[in-house]
This record gives C-alpha cells, structure tokens and sequence, in this order.
C-alpha cells in the first residue's frame, strides 16, 4: 500500500501509479477538507497502517498553499516502519527546510522553483536506505571497476548518478542555494506570508468570489492565493489581469484530482516570493476588482 494525500501535485501521483501498476500495490489517500484545504486526519489511524510501505506527501502544496503538518506524519510513519517522502517543490526555496527535525527518509525538490535552472533537482535520501538500495540505471561514473561478467559499484548516493553528469545544472543550482541563503529562508517565509495573508484578507473582503486554501491569520498559509470569482473562467481572470500588468496563474495546476474533489476545472493564483511587494498585493486586487466590474459578476 502507497499513502498519498489527495492534494498531491501529479507528478507524486504519476509515479506511484505507474509503480502501482507495476507491482500490484494499492494507492490510498488522506483526505482534503474541502475549500479550506487542510488535510482531514480524523481517518489517519485506518489509513496509515502497517500495511503502508510508503507515506509520500506534499510539504506546501502549489493548488492551495498549505503547510502540512509533514514532522508529525513522519513521525508516526517512521513508528510503524513506513518510508517517507516528502515534496518540497514549493517549500524549499519559501522557508528553512531541515530534513532531519521533518524526520523524512527522502526529500525532494527542483531547481527551477529555487531560482534555479530547470531539468534538474534535488532528492535527498536517508543514507542508510540509499545504502541499501540497488542502482536502478547503468552506465559508466557509476562503477568501481567493471569486468566482463560483473560490475562492482560506487557507494551511494554516486551508484545512482549513471552516464556523464549535467555538469552546469549543478554549478548554477548551487549559485541559486547560496542567493537564497544570503536573502535567508526565514526572512523569506516570513515575507511570503505577509503578502499572502493581506491579500487572502483582501479578496476575501469581495463579493462573489471563492477562495481555497487555509484561511488568513492561519500559520498553515503559505505565498500564495487560489480564488474563483463567480461565473467567470479562471482562463479569463488571468488573461485580463495579464492585459492589466498582473502575471497570474490559471488552471488546474497539475492537480487534477483535487480539482475534480473541489468540483472545479480550474482556479486563478496568485503566488509571491520575495521580490513581490505590498503596493503590488494591492495593485492585483485592484485589477481583480476591475475584472469583476468588467463581467458584471
Ligand atoms: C508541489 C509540486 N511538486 C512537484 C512539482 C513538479 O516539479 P517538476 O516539474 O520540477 O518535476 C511542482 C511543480 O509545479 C510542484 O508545485
């Protein structure tokens, strides 16, 4: 059994599925609220059970800007012997992430979230699991020495690392760790949420409009706001706040189950980081209220 939660992000769907194919391994989910996008852990106990093999799980989620309570799954996980996963597309570049006070075995996340080049990423491995694990490519880097019948491999993580690196990827992703360390993840959390949190207060305070996610003043809202105004496509909010000099995001945002959950195709988002101000918050809900002016809605 594979544990999911249904606000997973498809790329840590995919692959479990298609695993999950492979092996015959069934996939559960822990629940989502609803709009307000928590994780419903009243079912935790018939869900994370023995019969688990891994528990892999979004630490901020992009559709609805959660922080999940990620230590206290893993802890529970790692008492009953579960491998743990946890997504840090969008947290590692948002706020100080250490894996060993989250106590995961693995965790992940991509460079081009971090400021970073795309096609490469970091996944983070408990060693004594990496250890124990097989290489799953072949190719040369990856050997001690090879003979005609058999091949003698490096330790890992470098038994994992097959066939000639991306050698720049690397390079420029560590110039992107280190700009974020001189800008401080702490400062940036606690500037992401600042925005975050005025402008969940400032849509909320409109007519007609439906936002997810948790609510405003909650520690569990990350940088970002996903809203619905009523009868207007999330296509067509972020087209006219385009037009208007506004760079929204608009779609199901690679979760299509947690759309269909929310009985929704699409929503608009908004998401801040460090370079994003205040006057620039009010500025979107300005342009946000002249697109509701605009359809009449
Ligand atoms: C939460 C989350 N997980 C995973 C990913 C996938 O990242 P990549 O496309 O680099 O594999 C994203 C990208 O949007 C994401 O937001």
């Amino acid at each position: 059994m594979i544990l999911l939660t249904e606000m997973e992000h498809h790329s840590n769907l995919v692959p479990w599925q298609l695993l999950a194919q492979k092996t015959g391994a069934k996939i559960s989910y822990i629940p989502v609220t609803g709009d307000e996008g928590l994780l419903d852990l009243s079912q935790l106990d018939s869900l994370l059970t023995s019969a688990v093999k891994l528990l892999s799980l979004v630490h901020i989620s992009n559709s609805l800007g959660t922080l999940n309570p990620v230590e206290e799954l893993c802890a529970r996980a790692r008492k009953l012997g579960i491998v743990t996963l946890v997504d840090g597309a969008q947290s590692a570049g948002h706020l100080p992430v250490d894996v060993q006070s989250i106590g995961c075995d693995f965790f992940a996340f991509s460079g081009h979230k971090i400021c970073g080049p795309t096609g490469i990423g970091v996944l983070w491995g408990r060693q004594e699991i990496l250890d124990a694990m097989p290489p799953y490519q072949g190719g040369g880097e990856m050997i001690l020495s090879v003979g005609y019948d058999k091949t003698e491999f490096k330790p890992a993580p470098h038994r994992f690392e097959a066939g000639t690196p991306d050698i720049s990827g690397p390079i420029a992703l560590h110039a992107a760790l280190n700009y974020l360390d001189a800008i401080g993840r702490a400062n940036i959390w606690q500037h992401d949420q600042e925005l975050a949190h005025h402008a969940y207060e400032k849509l909320a305070a409109l007519k007609n409009i439906r936002l997810f996610g948790p609510k405003s003043g909650s520690d569990k809202r990350a940088g970002l706001v996903s809203f619905l105004l009523k009868d207007v496509h999330a296509h067509d909010v972020v087209t006219l706040a385009d037009q208007a000099g506004v760079a929204l995001r608009g779609g199901h945002h690679c979760t299509q189950p947690l759309m269909h959950k929310l009985g929704v195709e699409s929503t608009a988002r908004a998401s801040f980081y460090f370079y994003n101000t205040k006057a620039e918050v009010d500025q979107f809900v300005e342009v946000i209220k002249e697109i509701q002016k605009f359809f009449g809605s």
